[in-house]
């Protein structure tokens, strides 16, 4: 079917809106009726069984990637070991027994992750995939291929295919925890809610588009941004940073805060914003000093958090944009929408062609 922009001027901003929409499709097809359950009942979706899983991916889907690591680590107490599809293929890893590989794709046709699930196959325990073009080359390919329902992407950068693979590689995750004894029924329960209020968090974010908006001006007029990140919250700097960098052209790097002190401090000036996403969690803290560290050498910071974070936060930031609270759990999902926003409202400000950013393609079949 032909797919127009619906009122929006670039399919990103309405690939955005669509996110609430689509992440509801996504939990009809994997909660059950009353939302209390995971209704993924494969046996090749079987975690008991396994030691060890191998995720593999490029680009965004490579940072969908790194989120789950934490998910699949801390609920399920399963090991992760999370690869850039061009460095596993050709590394030619030893798989262990027991161990699953699960490749994300958005189109299913990244020549480098086909070719590291060819890798796998006949090595690995099973093939396991998530893409968002059912008849791929990937989801023929694999054992079960789990499709992740955010209909057709235009805009080159990803944004509703990323948290539509992050929502189902969290509820993998939650059902790894329950097939492991690693959580009771009623923590498992508690934890689906937190996901099934997630399309209504992101209705509140998006409502504040206008805020973005106007931060993303000011950032416009950087030549260098930083993205700091801690825990389940670093994959988000790494992806915000890249979102940043593919669409407006701002030189970008994403840091895990706490490595700040190894390097990127020494760029730290008034010309250089930090962008920190960090809701008011265990390690919220930590991330204060961070800051305080970043703004003791002059450094502009806009904190994306929420009410708790701001209240905490020191009064020298610089900018602060609120995200409605939730669940540490599912924080990554609802935090990528900020990350879209100011990275698609900064293009916007600078002029460029935002759904076709120079020299980029939207899946890379080629090496
Ligand atoms: C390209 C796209 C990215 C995407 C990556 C992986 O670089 O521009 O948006 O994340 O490929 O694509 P895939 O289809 O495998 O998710």
């Amino acid at each position: 079917a032909r797919v127009d922009k619906a009122g929006h001027k670039h399919f990103m901003a309405k690939e955005i809106a669509e996110q609430p929409v689509v992440l509801g499709d996504a939990l009809r097809h994997y909660l059950s009726d009353d939302g209390r359950n995971i209704a993924l009942d494969d046996p090749k979706l079987d975690f008991a069984s396994l030691d060890r899983l191998t995720l593999v991916a490029c680009g965004t889907a490579y940072y969908a990637c790194l989120t789950a690591k934490y998910w699949f680590e801390q609920v399920a107490n399963l090991p992760v070991d999370v690869d850039i599809a061009s460095e596993f293929r050709y590394r030619e890893p030893p798989v262990p027994p027991r161990t699953a590989a699960l490749f994300v794709s958005q189109s299913g046709e990244t020549a480098d992750t086909l070719a590291a699930l060819r890798y796998c196959n006949g090595r690995a325990e099973r093939l396991l995939s998530i893409v968002n073009a059912n008849e791929s080359s990937i989801a023929r390919e694999s054992d079960l291929a789990l499709p992740i329902y955010a209909g057709t992407e235009i805009g080159v950068a990803s944004t509703k295919a990323f948290t539509c693979q992050l929502v189902v590689l969290l509820l993998l995750a939650l059902k790894a925890a329950r097939d492991r004894g690693a959580m009771t029924e009623d923590q498992l329960a508690d934890k689906l809610s937190a996901v099934r209020s997630l399309p209504a968090l992101m209705n509140l974010t998006l409502e504040r588009g206008e805020e973005f908006r106007r931060a993303s001006n000011h950032l416009a007029e950087a030549d260098h941004a930083l993205f700091l990140g801690r825990g389940m919250l670093y994959p988000l700097a790494l992806e915000g940073a890249l979102k940043l960098k593919e669409i407006s052209y701002i030189h970008a790097e994403g840091y895990a805060s706490g490595e700040l002190k190894h390097g990127p401090i020494a760029l730290i000036d008034q010309q250089m914003p930090v962008v920190v996403m960090a809701p008011r969690d265990a390690l919220f803290d930590k991330t204060v000093s961070n800051m305080q560290e970043v703004m003791a050498r002059g450094g502009k910071v806009l904190l994306v958090t929420d009410r708790g974070g701001a209240e905490e936060a020191d009064d020298g930031v610089w900018w602060q944009l609120i995200v409605p609270d939730c669940d540490p759990l599912v924080a990554p999902i609802l935090y990528a929408l900020p990350a879209q926003l100011l990275a698609y409202h900064t293009a916007v400000a600078k002029g460029t062609d935002v759904d076709q950013p120079r020299n980029l393609a939207k899946s890379v079949t080629v090496e």
